[in-house]
């Protein structure tokens, strides 16, 4: 029998000008209105995804980037992917959606009661993306700059006092029994005395509870975090219920980004079993394998204005005007401040001696594509991909793959109109859902 494995999608550059710069810009939908996400969230459940999450930053950056994050949209506008969350449940029954959030922007009782009020609307459905982007302190008065590890203490303090919070009615508080009784006749709704006057005072937050918010019977939201570094994998060990991963799709570093977050989930006293993780993808389906050997061939030599747009779009996500520096010369790494992100930048140099290559070989590599057939790259068929999800879940105990692009009709149907099918004919994909919720779903198998 054929491992099965939960799929989702990553709504990469959040919830902003969606198909900018794309020829689908010109299907006219409106990325401001709910509209064009309920149509696409209703494909995505049909296809038997277990999961959408979008992708959040509340910040345009820093002064000397705030034109390359807007001028192509490459990092902003982005509207809040909490509020577009409602609209989403409202259109879908069994999909959970997983908003972004940053520890920075809401206060732990805020955010405890707006993520149960939430989890109640959407029959347990909601899932929350923590992320600890250090870069957006300044808007939020009070939140501390903070330095890489110490954002991440931060949001365990945070996630721990929601997590109190949502505990804070203990078990029976709840009656909710209209049967008359001599003393009673209205019946009784609550036990207030079983309710935990809570008092947080920890390093970075202070607060009382109890929540004013109902407790939960399908469980808490589910908890999802991305950073691969080794606090951000201790993160996610602690926490996460699903880790979204980026590695190279091959089993041994599979098997080995499994392995650390497993072991991390031990050591904080988890089951390695609770811990889903989701490796992202971004494959370019076409409709045959000479199609796709075309493709290849054609971005072997990417021209200047290709390499361009990269040094615009990598600016953007590594918060540093690249276009600004000599691009045949090496890239110094002293101009990246300590905020960004070592993963990002490891990518933009990839496996170059950044001593000695010139910063345009380095984009001009992100620009070629490569094959799914040969394992370089994820250029191919859809049975080609089905091929490699497959391979990855028998021989690497993969737990699925999130595909990562625009949420949008043309999108999704390019990427699971031919596949999902494949997928279901071999016993991969579900066919259907539990009802019990995200995180019931997330435990079917
Ligand atoms: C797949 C993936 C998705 C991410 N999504 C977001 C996001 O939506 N918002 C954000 O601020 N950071 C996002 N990040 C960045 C991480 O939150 C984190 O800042 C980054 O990975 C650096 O942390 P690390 O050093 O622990 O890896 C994402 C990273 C990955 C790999």
């Amino acid at each position: 029998m054929t491992r099965q494995q939960h799929f989702g999608w990553f709504l990469a550059r959040g919830f902003g000008p969606h198909g900018w710069g794309h020829p689908y810009l010109d299907w006219n939908y409106r990325w401001t209105s709910p509209g064009l996400y309920q149509q696409s969230v209703r494909d995505l459940e049909q296809a038997g995804l277990d999961l959408l999450i979008i992708e959040d930053a509340p910040s345009l950056g820093s002064a000397s980037t705030i034109d390359l994050r807007v001028r192509q949209a490459f990092g902003g506008p982005k509207h809040d992917p909490l509020l577009l969350a409602p609209y989403l449940f409202a259109a879908t029954q069994h999909l959970g959606i997983v908003p972004t959030v940053n520890p920075a922007a809401y206060l732990p009782y805020t955010a405890a009661r707006q993520f149960a009020t939430l989890q109640h609307l959407s029959g347990h459905r909601l899932g929350l993306n923590v992320v600890t982007d250090t870069g957006s302190a300044r808007h939020f008065g009070s939140a501390p700059v903070l330095a890489h590890d110490a954002a991440y203490d931060r949001a365990e303090e945070w996630l721990g006092g929601i997590r109190d919070l949502w505990r804070s009615w203990d078990d029976g508080a709840l009656i909710a029994d209209p049967t008359p009784t001599a003393d009673r006749p209205q019946g009784r709704y609550a036990d207030g005395t079983k309710l935990r006057a809570l008092r947080h005072r920890g390093e970075y937050f202070e607060f009382d509870g109890p929540l004013n918010a109902l407790p939960f019977t399908e469980g808490e939201p589910v908890i999802v975090s991305p950073g691969g570094s080794g606090r951000g994998l201790g993160f996610a060990g602690a926490n996460s219920d699903v880790q979204l991963a980026l590695a190279p799709l091959d089993a041994a570093s599979i098997r080995n980004y499994r392995a650390r977050i497993h072991a991390a989930a031990l050591e904080r006293g988890r089951n390695p079993a609770d811990v889903t993780v989701l490796f992202a993808i971004q494959p370019v389906l076409v409709g045959s394998a000479e199609e796709a050997d075309r493709l290849v061939a054609a971005s072997a030599n990417p021209d200047d204005a290709t390499v361009l747009t990269i040094a615009e779009r990598q600016s953007s996500d590594l918060e540093t005007d690249l276009t600004s520096l000599d691009f045949d010369a090496p890239l110094d790494l002293g101009v990246f401040g300590d905020h960004v992100s070592r993963g990002s930048i490891a990518r933009l140099v990839g496996s170059h001696d950044v001593e000695t290559t010139p910063l345009r070989v380095l984009l001009a590599s992100m620009a070629r594509l490569g094959r799914l057939s040969d394992g370089s790259g994820f250029v191919g068929t859809a049975s080609e991909l089905a091929d490699l999800i497959e391979d990855l879940g028998e021989n690497a105990d993969n737990d699925g793959v999130l595909f990562w692009g625009d949420l949008h009709p043309v999108t999704v149907h390019r990427m699971l109109d031919e596949l999902v099918p494949i997928l279901r004919r071999r016993g991969i994909l579900r066919t259907e859902y539990n009802p019990g919720g995200l995180r019931a779903n997330l435990r079917d198998f």
